[in-house]
């Protein structure tokens, strides 16, 4: 992996637990996404949720992404803060209280949001209907996540020309996330929503056109669908976030192999009371507890024959499948379960490149999740 030739050096200069990226590693995913982006002539505006950096969210727009993705009101003013000016909320904001700060982002950038249900545009109204530039919306299609989105009927047509007849609204374009993937159990079923991703947007433009509606941009991504649904002729952005480092989950999927994951958790061993069990400085408040149970562990550890078997706050318990000595003091690396979730557990980021040395970047949108 690269890494692993360089792990004494940075366990002398790092205190653990520790989030690091591997830089070149980094740059090679970068550079592969922005590459597929342009192979399948789609604009890439990938969700920075992933990394919460604005700091990294420059690197994507530098090597050509258009514009951002955030999830959150909060994450898109961090955002801005730092120069990022093109961004979709992939979301609803419904809270009222939240309404004159939207505005305000809005009047300050070139904003997009999300919207499946016509009753939030009554709660959009009081801020924007004053606006001299409608705010852009793209709708929501639900493409087998279940989570929120318009289905592939009357609701979407009755959506999109409620729209229409807002005249402080736009209807920029329609997007989906295929979340559903994460629960795939082969690489053919990736393969199958990945392509049903993009079949399912040409459903919604053609319905859209047959009610006389155009949107300009259909909007697809997740890191393991966005291969196949990129191809699809009617898509044209996608929205990857996780393929900046990969993960355990990434690997699990088959979306990336262990070689391209970019960011580990650096941690050092404290002891082995028992043969068979080994004791690290870190637990689920620098690992998280995602995905462990489909995964066997709370994290890949590298370069050693064991599973992190338990986690408690600050202590992370591996089993070993075979007999092997440690010493107290040794580093260890670890690739995280879910990378999204890790990082927003910590508040900086060890950036390391072989060459330069490390640089420490904050993760200035972490815990941003209002
Ligand atoms: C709406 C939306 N778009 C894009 C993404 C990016 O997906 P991934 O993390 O698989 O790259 C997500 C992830 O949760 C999402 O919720």
């Amino acid at each position: 992996m690269g890494i692993e030739t360089h792990l004494k050096e940075l366990h002398r200069q790092v205190s653990t637990p520790a989030l690091i990226i591997y830089q070149p590693q980094m740059e090679t995913n970068l550079l592969h996404m922005q590459q597929l982006a342009e192979t399948n002539r789609v604009r890439l505006r990938p969700h920075t949720k992933t990394h919460k950096s604005p700091f990294l969210a420059q690197r994507q727009i530098k090597l050509g992404a258009k514009g951002i993705t955030v999830a959150k009101l909060s994450e898109a003013e961090v955002m801005l803060t730092h120069g990022l000016n093109d961004i979709f909320i992939a979301n609803q904001i419904t809270q009222p209280l939240k309404m004159k700060r939207l505005r305000a982002l809005h009047d300050r950038c070139n904003l997009i949001i999300g919207i499946d249900d016509p009753r939030q545009i009554d709660l959009l109204k009081n801020e924007f209907e004053t606006v001299h530039s409608p705010l852009q919306v793209r709708i929501e299609i639900d493409s087998g996540l279940h989570r929120c989105g318009v289905q592939i009927n009357k609701a979407l047509t009755d959506l999109a020309k409620k729209i229409a007849d807002t005249f402080w609204l736009k209807l920029e374009g329609i997007f989906t996330h295929a979340g559903q993937v994460y629960a795939a159990r082969s690489r053919s079923e990736v393969e199958a929503i990945g392509h049903a991703e993009g079949h399912i947007m040409e459903q919604a433009v053609n319905l859209l056109q047959s009610a006389g509606i155009s949107v300009e941009t259909v909007s697809v991504g997740s890191t393991p669908t966005v291969a196949y649904s990129a191809a699809h002729p009617v898509v044209n952005e996608i929205r990857p976030g996780n393929y900046i480092f990969y993960d355990a989950m990434q690997l699990a999927l088959g979306s990336a192999q262990k070689e391209e994951c970019s960011l580990f958790v650096l941690t050092t061993i404290v002891s082995q009371p028992a043969p068979d069990r080994i004791v690290i400085d870190t637990g689920s408040k620098a690992l998280s507890t995602d995905g462990a149970f489909w995964l066997n562990g709370f994290g890949l550890p590298l370069d050693i024959p064991a599973v992190i078997e338990r986690v408690s706050e600050e202590h992370g318990i591996l089993k070993l499948n075979e007999s092997f000595r440690v010493r107290p003091g040794e580093p260890l690396l670890i690739i995280p379960n879910h990378a999204c979730v890790t990082a927003n557990l910590f508040s900086q980021y060890h950036l390391f490149n072989p060459q330069k040395g490390i640089q420490a970047i904050p993760v200035l949108a972490r815990g941003k999740s209002q």
